[in-house]
């Protein structure tokens, strides 16, 4: 009827007209139902039905099963129960109010965050392995480890099966390649299985944008740093590798037996649905050891996070999941990834460094980090001038003195060697590389980086560079602006790269390791651990430029990288050595045997340093720093299962609802527990007043062989620490034993620093040492 379309037209226009602001706009969102009503081992009809009962829910509220369909881009139907789908906001918020569903939340994006390392770790020496290595014991055979990630490129030889038996009957798997898609995709014995996800980046706002050349339906990795990543926990030996001929020798993950399997869930960025949908597929394809790498900018609660709840039903299903602390330091409290059942790891150096000295033309010689293999002519000076001093007219001195794009003239800078300033904590590798790329466009022979921030620690990194290049810390940055301010004709060259190994002190934290305290949950200490995390050389995407600038045309088979994406898998690769000899520990174990063997000295026997050379923290690297060689005996471990975690989201005031995000079924909390004596392998109490005495729990349980222990206290000059009883007896394997340590602040203190730190050690004088980190405030 003519009177009707009317109002479907006026309607329309007023929809247009009035509405148009404000228009409900479609999002992706993650919808979590309670427990599957099917088991652990779910069958295919079990899965269809999960399915389908998504589909009918949604259904419901779109009004048919079919538009359902078409919303449905996930349906997580085997381990967490849920469902990803594009819906508008009054939809989401209807569905919310489904009795059924728990909570439902936007699809959010998330960031990304060699080999002498493995030496450094005193795994091999002189190139053999050492006598005392745990590789004399496994190199992770038949362990699977996955790695949630940018994918992998599978042509690199970290990934050669060459030696590998036939792959492991737990492996459920798949090698998913789509056939029309021509990038010859495949997987082997070392490489035994391959997914993607996607769906959650097309449905985010960027909707897909970002990607150019690149098919979806592949998990190659064009990017690199899965495959840097997942060949450092997991990659084969490959001899003679290195990157433009630097740090050449023999690459290898930690576990160089284990199979490895690449989710690929990162595209521009990585999403929270694809994530989760590479935790669940992980899970039912029987991996043991997950590594991730990624990271959120803020720190979230448990419930609100694709990765704590993930990895939560991976390690319900026995899988041990390592992850990364963040690249957001030095500030307090800024580590991510804080779920007391993941383990998370800070970044620190090891004792190889890649130098390219400055020297000026008052002789005076500077220290800087490169990995350019390009030279300069030798025995000249070339003009040294700063980034401010060659801009256009029409560029501010600002920009032009961080060498941002465009702000340089090449008239003025060819043939010169320019000075940029470099903001590390905003600036981080891309950056840094860009301002090379603008550098060698504009014509300099050389590029000095200048940290410019004198808070940031003497953290700098060795960069692939497009042209000669040192970056150099704030103090030495500062006497080469003042050299130049000073001189009339001021020149410089850079040298040669050099390879300098055994150089001390080392590790020391790297300056963008992620520190503590805990935002979400103060009384368990993060990070962790800390493993090498800086100028790390692993295997790499062809697809891309070491430098990761278009304009540089060089690939390389290996490449240098850093951050706590770096260290991640060097855990997960001694996760995978422990795993396989230790089959039946708990992940909570391995982590525990980890944590507690683990040294807080440096290579000089002095305190290990942060990057401003001041003594570090348990904030900056929990319990330590890996001992590869100690952690298969480690004698007594501080166990968790999974009913110890509910109890902690119990403590932490979970309601049955948001309890139901992590449990299979609903979970009635117990009466009393205490956060404080949850049994984790460092204790954390921030709530001291002066005067007060508090107590705290916790059970060992005996791995090692018969032995009476005694404790040790490192207290704190403020604290008075007892513990209760001071020597325990164990006899059996499995055997567990409680103790009680009392704490008390004694001392009003002249450290006007917010916390202090001991250490509780449990010994039986001989080949077991069972450390764990005490954090404590520090009232004033
Ligand atoms: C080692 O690698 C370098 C650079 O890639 C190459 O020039 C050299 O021939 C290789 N040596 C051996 C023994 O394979
Ligand atoms: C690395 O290269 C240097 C220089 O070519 C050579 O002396 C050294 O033996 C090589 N090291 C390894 C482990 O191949
Ligand atoms: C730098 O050292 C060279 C060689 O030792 C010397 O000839 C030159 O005079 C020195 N220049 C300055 C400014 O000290
Ligand atoms: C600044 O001037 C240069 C050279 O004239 C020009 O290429 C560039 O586009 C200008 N930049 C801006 C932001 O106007
Ligand atoms: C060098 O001079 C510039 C201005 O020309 C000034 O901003 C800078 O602080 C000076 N640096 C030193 C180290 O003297
Ligand atoms: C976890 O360990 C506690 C003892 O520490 C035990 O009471 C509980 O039954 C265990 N839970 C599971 C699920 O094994
Ligand atoms: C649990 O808490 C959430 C958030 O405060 C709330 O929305 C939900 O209704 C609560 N559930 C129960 C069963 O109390
Ligand atoms: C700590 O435990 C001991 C022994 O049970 C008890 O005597 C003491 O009162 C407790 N202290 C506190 C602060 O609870």
């Amino acid at each position: 009827m003519p009177s009707s379309i009317h109002h479907v037209l006026v309607s329309l226009l007023i929809c247009v007209l009035w509405t148009e602001p404000t228009i409900a706009i479609k999002q992706s969102y993650i919808v979590y139902l309670g427990s599957h009503s099917h088991g652990p081992d779910p069958s295919s009809f079990d899965i269809e039905s999960a399915t389908n009962s998504h589909y009918d829910l949604l259904g419901s509220y779109l009004g048919s099963t079919e538009k359902a369909k078409e919303a449905i881009f996930y349906s997580y139907n085997k381990n967490i129960n849920g469902f990803a789908a594009i819906l508008d906001e009054d939809e989401a918020a209807e569905v919310a109010k489904n009795p059924n569903v728990i909570s439902i939340f936007l699809n959010k994006k998330h960031k990304l965050q060699t080999t002498h390392s493995w030496d450094f770790l005193r795994l091999k020496s002189n190139g053999g392995i050492r006598k005392d290595s745990i590789w004399k014991r496994s190199f992770g055979e038949d362990i699977i480890i996955g790695n949630i990630d940018t994918g992998v490129w599978p042509e690199s030889k970290s990934f050669s099966d060459e030696g590998m038996g036939p792959i492991p009957k737990k492996w459920h798997g798949i090698c998913q390649v789509d056939k029309q898609n021509q990038d010859k995709f495949f997987c082997n014995r070392k490489l035994i299985g391959a997914r993607y996800f996607y769906k959650g980046f097309l449905a985010s706002p960027s909707g897909g944008k970002g990607l150019h050349s690149v098919s979806f339906n592949s998990a190659r990795d064009i990017d690199g740093h899965g495959t840097h990543t997942l060949s450092t926990a997991g990659g084969n030996f490959v001899a003679n590798a290195s990157v433009f001929g630097y740090g050449n020798g023999t690459a290898s993950g930690g576990s160089p037996k284990a199979r490895v399997v690449a989710y690929k869930v990162c595209w521009d960025s990585c999403y929270d649905a694809d994530i989760l949908a590479g935790f669940e597929a992980a899970i039912s394809d029987g991996v043991d050891v997950l590594s991730v790498s990624l990271g959120g900018d803020f720190p979230v609660e448990f419930y609100d996070s694709s990765i704590s709840i993930g990895s939560f039903h991976a390690v319900a299903n026995n899988i041990i999941v390592v992850a990364a602390g963040g690249n957001s330091g030095p500030a307090p409290s800024t580590v991510s990834n804080l779920e007391p059942w993941v383990f998370t790891v800070a970044a620190s150096t090891i004792d190889r460094e890649f130098t390219s000295f400055v020297t000026l033309g008052d002789n005076k010689t500077l220290k800087g980090a490169s990995l350019s293999e390009l030279e300069l002519l030798p025995n000249k000076l070339y003009p040294l001038i700063t980034g401010a001093d060659v801009k256009y007219d029409n560029a501010s001195s600002k920009d032009a003195l961080n060498c941002e794009g465009g702000t340089l003239d090449p008239q003025k800078a060819k043939g010169k060697i320019l000075v940029c300033f470099q903001v590390p904590d905003d600036c981080h590798f891309l950056c840094r590389t860009h301002k090379g790329v603008e550098a060698a466009r504009v014509g300099a022979v050389g590029i000095i980086l200048a940290n410019s921030d004198k808070d940031s620690g003497s953290g700098i990194q060795a960069d692939p560079h497009v042209l000669p290049s040192s970056y150099v810390n704030f103090i030495d940055g500062s006497y080469i602006f003042n050299y130049i301010n000073h001189t009339k004709s001021p020149v410089a060259y850079i040298s040669k790269v050099t390879t300098q190994l055994a150089t001390k002190p080392a590790p020391f934290i790297a300056s963008f390791s992620a520190r503590g305290p805990n935002l979400v949950e103060p009384t368990i200490l993060k990070p962790d651990i800390t493993a090498p995390g800086v100028d790390i050389i692993a295997a790499y995407s062809e697809n891309i430029s070491p430098s990761e600038q278009e304009y540089d045309k060089r690939r390389t088979l290996f490449n240098i990288m850093s951050g706590t994406s770096m260290s991640c898998p060097h855990v997960a690769g001694l996760v995978g050595l422990v795993k396989s000899l230790h089959p039946n520990w708990s992940p909570a174990a391995v982590k525990s045997a980890i944590m507690t063997t683990a040294t807080t000295e440096d290579n000089t026997g002095g305190p290990i340093l942060d990057s401003f050379k001041e003594k570090a923290t348990p904030f900056d690297y929990g319990a330590g720093h890996i001992q590869p060689n100690r952690v298969v005996d480690p004698g007594l471990v501080y166990d968790l299962n999974i009913t110890d975690y509910m109890n902690f989201l119990c403590a932490r005031g979970y309601n049955s609802s948001m309890l139901r995000f992590f449990y299979g079924k609903p979970y009635t909390c117990p009466k009393s527990f205490n956060l404080k004596d949850f049994n984790y392998p460092a204790i954390t109490i921030l709530d001291f007043k002066v005067g007060q005495s508090i107590n705290v729990t916790r059970t060992l349980t005996n791995v090692g062989s018969p032995s009476t222990y005694t404790a040790q206290i490192q207290a704190p000059p403020e604290y008075v620490i007892y513990v209760e009883p001071k020597t325990l007896s164990f006899n059996q394997k499995g055997e567990k034993k409680e103790f009680r340590v009392t704490l008390t602040f004694k001392l009003q203190s002249k450290d006007k620093s917010d916390y202090v730190f001991g250490k509780l050690i449990w010994t039986n004088g001989k080949n077991y040492v069972v450390g764990i980190p005490i954090a404590l405030n520090n009232p004033h």
